[in-house]
């Protein structure tokens, strides 16, 4: 009985911390669906999600910061996992 509490406790701090990770996710979608959204509309992102590969957007951010995106090179790799983790159709660039 004890153990199963232990158990029951412990995946709760386990889904708790999933979620503190969504949050941060969300941020970042916030965030980008601004800075990408200023020059061309996020479907234009919205489109490619799942055509490209972490590598591919990589490439594809570093040009919108060439184009004059307000991004810092620090995050560019972040930024890329954040769209290449996106499900095609889904999250803050497809409103
Ligand atoms: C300063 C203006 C500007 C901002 C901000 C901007 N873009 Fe772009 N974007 C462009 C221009 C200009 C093009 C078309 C020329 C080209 O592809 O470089 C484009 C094209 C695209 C394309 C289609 C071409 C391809 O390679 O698939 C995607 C996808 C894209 N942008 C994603 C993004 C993302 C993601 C962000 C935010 C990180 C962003 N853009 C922010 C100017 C911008």
């Amino acid at each position: 009985m004890k153990r199963l509490v232990t158990t029951a406790v412990v995946s709760t701090l386990l889904s708790l911390s999933v979620c503190a990770v969504a949050v941060g996710a969300d941020d970042m979608g916030e965030g980008l669906s601004r800075a990408c959204s200023s020059c061309h509309s996020a479907r234009r992102v919205c489109r490619m999600l799942g055509a490209k590969d972490s590598k591919g957007w990589e490439k594809t951010v570093r040009r919108m910061v060439e184009n004059g995106a307000d991004i810092s090179q620090d995050s560019v790799g972040a930024i890329a996992d954040y769209l290449d983790n996106l499900k095609p159709g889904t999250g803050p660039m497809c409103p």
